[in-house]
């Protein structure tokens, strides 16, 4: 990011998430360091080491307890020169329970989803969550002084904000990142708990979503649920006790330069040789992949219905196109996501059962966990990028694709229930992925379009996610805090 991403007063920025940016763990007898994949920490985390900041998360490493001070930090990244402190927030097995596999991913998620039959709330799961919340509202206390900035991420913390105004002095801006998408009034009354949330999220100064859909959802839920509560649609202004909350839309991106370099960088050549003979890519095959976490919000199945009603409409194509689909475990001990993936193996199995020859399938999957690298060579050299969410905050896969193309004549097949594509959808091939034809019509479209459309369509997707790339992104929220603080918060 730049170095405007900054709070001008010399304020410490301390960014919380539940997942961290370092993970220590037991290796063969030493303690090695894990950086997890994926953008958000990634970016945050060269954010916080250029300004002084520090971060709070959920300390999950089997040896981060080794590794801790006496005030439970951990100086990261090791052997930088620009460290900074990683508090960790330990949490019992039964704490772990409640709160994330519990009400963060067993209500939370799917309500926001709008996968209400998933919604299942075992008692104790929102007290485990309020205590948690408290928890880390403590620790956020402990670590902020006057003119600090608390950035919380995500939907693990949804009473935080409120806890914090008692906590801290008043000229802490608090603002916090909803990573998922906040859906309609009419889903989100199926919330258990939902007005205490509402009332925990709006002791934000700041509230940020991704797009302008879910800020006015949040709006439409605030006005429908708290009658104390005065709602400014316009300014996004919520007047309610605490004072008021400024709700924003930054759609958050890529690192869409860092990409680009891996992408084209002398070792990825290599990287794609050995790639396409570890999972048995023909030549000539032309190539469409698919990465996603192991969630029923991915599409994963609709996908692979989508590629079996495509070749069973285009015969032609037998032999001469692939899909890879890579599937990473997530959230295994709750049964929906376990069924996923029996679901998803089942489907590849039956499609290749179909359509398979000696040398060919038209489905690879895998759950080897790959690198960002090679994950990036992939999306370099995938003729298509198919991302086909039943519901997604963002998707950042799909941004990584195009990123990944840099300057390629590559396709985007993106679901029209992903937040990006209200970002980018008029330059990717737009499928539903509940509609098997029309799926495999969009799969048709991209396979056969001109080159010079392609080259076309691709220019247009690179221009709008570097527009919103994760600099972009922490400039307008700090920006943004940086611009209440000096209006003074209205009271
Ligand atoms: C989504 C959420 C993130 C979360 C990620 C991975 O993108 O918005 O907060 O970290 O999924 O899920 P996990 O439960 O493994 O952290």
């Amino acid at each position: 990011a730049s170095d405007d991403a900054s709070v001008e007063d010399g304020g410490e920025v301390v960014v919380v998430s539940n997942r961290q940016p370092y993970r220590h763990e037991w290796r063969d007898g030493e303690i090695a360091v894990d950086r997890p994949t994926g953008g958000l920490t990634a970016g945050l985390d060269a954010v916080v080491r250029r300004i002084d900041g520090s971060w709070i998360a959920w300390g999950d490493g089997d040896a981060d307890r080794e590794v801790v001070d006496e005030d439970d930090c951990v100086a990261v990244p090791p052997d930088a020169d620009d460290q900074y402190p990683l508090r960790r927030v330990w949490l019992t097995d039964d704490q772990v329970d409640g709160y994330y596999y519990g009400f963060s991913n067993r209500v939370l998620w799917p309500v926001c989803h709008g996968a209400l039959t998933r919604v299942a709330e075992d008692s104790g799961a929102w007290d485990a969550y309020r205590g948690v919340n408290e928890r880390f509202a403590d620790a956020v206390a402990e670590r902020t002084g006057p003119g600090d900035v608390v950035w919380l991420q995500d939907y693990h913390f949804g009473l935080v904000p409120r806890l914090l105004r008692s906590r801290l002095p008043d000229d802490v801006v608090v603002t916090q990142f909803w990573h998922i998408p906040w859906p309609g009034w009419d889903t989100f009354r199926a919330c258990p708990h939902g007005e205490e949330l509402l009332r925990g999220l709006l002791g934000n100064d700041l509230l940020v979503v991704h797009v302008d859909r879910y800020r006015q959802n949040f709006l439409d839920c605030v006005a429908a649920a708290l009658p104390e509560a005065t709602v400014d649609r316009d300014s996004g202004r919520v007047r309610h006790a605490d004072g008021v909350t400024t709700v924003e839309a930054y759609p958050l991106g890529v690192d869409t330069e860092r990409i680009a370099e891996h992408a084209l960088s002398p070792a990825a050549s290599e990287r794609w040789d050995r790639l396409r003979s570890q999972y048995d890519l023909g030549d000539d095959v032309r190539l469409a992949v698919g990465v996603d976490r192991l969630d029923y919000t991915k599409g994963i199945t609709e996908r692979v219905d989508a590629v079996e009603r495509l070749l069973e409409r285009h015969p032609e194509l037998r032999g001469e196109f692939t899909l890879l689909q890579v599937g990473s475990e997530s959230r295994s001990r709750i049964p929906a996501y376990r069924e996923v993936q029996t679901d998803v193996v089942e489907a590849v199995t039956r499609v290749n059962g179909r359509f398979r020859t000696d040398d060919w399938r038209p489905v690879v999957y895998t759950t080897d966990r790959l690198t960002d690298e090679e994950l990036y060579t992939l999306f370099h050299n995938a003729d298509l990028g198919v991302v086909s969410p039943i519901r997604d905050g963002m998707n950042l896969v799909a941004q990584e694709y195009v990123a990944a193309q840099a300057g390629g004549d590559g396709v985007l097949v993106l679901s029209r229930q992903a937040g990006v594509h209200d970002l980018v959808g008029d330059s990717a091939v737009s499928i539903t992925p509940q509609d098997t034809d029309g799926f495999a019509d969009g799969l048709y479209e991209a396979l056969t379009m001109p080159e010079a459309e392609r080259r076309e369509r691709m220019a247009a997707l690179v221009r709008r996610c570097r527009a919103c790339d994760t600099e972009a992104w922490i400039d307008d929220v700090l920006g943004r805090v940086e611009h209440l603080r000096g209006d003074g918060v209205p009271e």
